[in-house]
């Protein structure tokens, strides 16, 4: 047995000498002195031993076993010496450079003030609805009181939707077209639900204009109210709470006299100046109002394309330009600014 250690002793002498990685160095430590290692292999049958013998064997085991430890500490010590100056030669880890930031994301003007808009209807108890954005002229024109030859269509110059292009998909009897308004939600919600109803539709509308304050696609949210005598009043009053809950306390409203289709009466409403607040500056050009929404009381024929009875019910719509509002509300003077993904201008919301 004392020559099976002086081997063991030998062949672990020659072993760690030549073991220049931390790995190898870790291997030889379990090989010899783990558990399950050489040395425990050998002194496994000491228990039959006499005890004096036992005890000298014990006595050299232990001076192996410290041997051992020894050489393992000094070559482990030479490998991790190794390894770093191997690091300092090839590519450098620099750890006193400073960290790369993690720039976190920001919500878009555009995305923020249509979820503020429709945060601040929810509070006044409206609903959310959507709808889609490729539409039947029927629903964006048609139903909401624009016969195929009504002037008032020039409005609103349209994208038309190749009928080729829809594939396979079943032809409608209608044509297809990009929204050019959220109003044909109010139809289809209508269509779907039966009075009362209070709902706003924020969403994206496409219109064929493209200049300096125009952009094909832009935002909207629409607004509708139906239920047994709703007053032009009430349309005021709700719109007026819209407008000082999002713009502030003192901001004033006016309602203009207008047209709309889908509407009778209908009113444009203004604001007072939420940069001047109505002396008359450069972005109310001189005026101390700024124009925001269009609304109206809904017409019996929208009522009666939608399946209410205009006997039974009256209600008020409105809609709104969600750019623009973004625009007055973080005093951003070019559209563009909404569409380039330049992140200088993101980073600041
Ligand atoms: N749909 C109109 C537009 O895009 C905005 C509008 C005006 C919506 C009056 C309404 C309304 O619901 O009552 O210009």
């Amino acid at each position: 047995m004392r020559d099976r250690l002086e081997t063991l002793a030998d062949a672990a002498r020659r072993d760690i000498t030549v073991a220049s990685e931390v790995s190898a160095v870790e291997a030889l430590r379990i090989r010899y002195l783990g558990k399950k290692g050489e040395l425990s292999g050998v002194l496994g049958g000491m228990g039959k031993l006499p005890p004096e013998e036992r005890k000298a064997l014990g006595e050299v085991a232990n001076q192996v076993k410290t041997e051992i430890e020894k050489l393992l500490a000094e070559a482990l010590r030479r490998a991790e010496e190794a390894a770093l100056e191997a690091e300092l030669k090839g590519p450098r880890l620099d750890v006193t450079l400073p960290g790369r930031a993690v720039t976190p994301g920001s919500r878009h003007p555009v995305s923020r003030t249509m979820e503020e808009i429709v945060r601040t209807f929810a509070r006044l108890g409206f609903e959310v609805a959507v709808g889609p954005e490729i539409e039947l002229d029927y629903f964006n024109f048609e139903a909401l009181n624009l016969p195929k030859d009504h002037p008032a269509r020039d409005m609103q110059d349209t994208f038309y939707v190749d009928e080729a292009s829809l594939g396979h998909v079943q032809k409608a009897d209608s044509p297809v077209l990009l929204r050019t308004h959220t109003s044909p939600v109010q139809v289809r919600y209508m269509l779907a639900r039966k009075p009362p109803v209070r709902v706003v539709v924020p969403g994206r509308v496409y219109r064929r204009d493209s200049d300096i304050t125009h952009t094909p696609m832009f935002h909207q949210v629409e607004g509708l109210l139906v239920d047994k005598d709703v007053s032009f009043a009430e349309l005021k009053g709700t719109l007026d709470a819209f407008v000082k809950a999002f713009f502030g306390s003192d901001t004033r409203t006016r309602f203009r006299p207008s047209f709309f289709p889908f509407t009778e009466p209908s009113a444009e409403v203004d604001i007072s100046c939420t940069s001047c607040g109505g002396k008359g500056c450069r972005i109310c050009k001189m005026t101390g109002w700024l124009e925001v929404l269009g609304s109206g009381m809904v017409h019996p024929n929208v009522f009666t394309s939608s399946g209410y009875d205009p006997r039974e019910v009256t209600g008020y719509a409105f809609g709104m330009g969600v750019e623009r509002i973004a625009m007055l509300h973080y005093r951003i003077d070019d559209l563009r600014m909404m569409f380039e993904n330049d992140a200088r201008f993101l980073e600041q919301f």
